[in-house]
């Protein structure tokens, strides 16, 4: 783009001051003759920088897609935002604040939200910055190609202290990151998630083989879901956060409307938790339901224009 810009730049600005100069204006009784029009020239000029601006659009749509769509082998990393710090938690449970270890070479995906206000996830070398907003998720990539320690900022005005909200990115080698991981021992997301369902009493409705009043989460997550009244939705980690925080918002095809909101009572580190503990009841052996499957559509694949 740079290079067909100063070409075009120096040819147009060329021939601005070659013209201005050849045909200005010689004495002050002369009058310019007729116009001349060339249909071809008119063609040419127009076709061939539509040309070119459509090659840079589909060149730039392609990068544009590739940026927004993490891959599907990236490794998850949970983000919460609040005044005035960063908490990440990791799949294998290990928790951070103000820092983040991750292996290089390895697509890193961030499922990030707040818990007060908008701030932004912000980390210069990898030219990634992407809003933290309380009230949902949004996510974005990237890749660490070489071991380090990179600065982490916040990128959005949150208050007094948003100029302290800084950290550290550390991108390791593989082998270092799973010696890190082995380094502090604890519980995974799932197991802690698994602890907070049976706090929250969700198997109390929430079956495993479909029996209960509410739908059975084994399948759930990545399964299309029919909804009350028509329409359908993918159930990825936004679904399931609302319907845990707001239950009433999409109501199951076939269900009624009992569950009560756990607004308040469960932290967004919390809800992470259940994500991922919903997310591994998939992998588990042995829970597949049996008969009528509960999550009308659940296992169904993909419904068009749903993804
Ligand atoms: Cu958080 Cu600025």
């Amino acid at each position: 783009m740079l290079a067909v810009s100063i070409f075009f730049t120096v040819l147009i600005f060329g021939a601005v001051f070659y013209f201005a100069i050849k045909y200005r204006r010689r004495s002050d009784d002369e009058l310019p003759g007729g116009g001349h029009t060339g249909l071809a020239l008119e063609v040419v000029w127009s076709v061939i920088p539509f040309g070119l601006t459509m090659i840079m659009f589909g060149w730039g749509a392609s990068i544009f897609f590739k940026e927004s769509v993490p891959p599907d082998d990236a490794m998850n990393i949970y983000v919460v935002g609040k005044q005035w710090m960063w908490k990440l938690q990791h799949q294998e449970g290990q928790r951070e604040i103000n820092e983040l270890h991750i292996p290089i070479n390895r697509p890193i995906r961030l499922t990030m939200t707040s818990e007060d206000v908008i701030h932004s996830f912000y980390v210069p070398d990898f030219r990634t910055k992407q809003d933290v907003v309380p009230g949902r998720y949004t996510t974005t990539w990237f890749t660490a190609t070489k071991p380090g320690k990179y600065h982490l900022f916040c990128a959005e005005y949150c208050g007094t202290k948003h100029s302290g909200m800084i950290g550290w990115v550390y991108a390791m080698r593989p082998e270092d990151y799973q010696e890190w991981l082995a380094g502090s021992p604890t519980g995974s997301m799932a197991d802690r998630g698994a602890r907070l369902f049976d706090d929250l009493a969700c198997a109390n409705c929430h079956h495993a083989d479909g029996s209960g009043r509410c739908p059975t989460l084994v399948g759930l997550f990545g399964s299309t879901v029919r909804l009350a009244g028509g329409g359908a939705v993918k159930a990825d980690e936004a679904y399931i956060r609302e319907s845990i925080l707001n239950p009433p918002a999409k109501i199951v095809a076939g269900y009624q409307p009992l569950m009560p909101t756990f607004q308040g009572l469960v932290t967004e580190e919390g809800v992470v938790e259940l994500i991922e503990y919903i997310k591994s009841l998939n992998a588990k052996p042995g829970l597949e339901q049996t008969g009528q499957p509960a999550v009308p559509g659940a296992g169904a694949g993909s419904q068009p224009g749903n993804q």
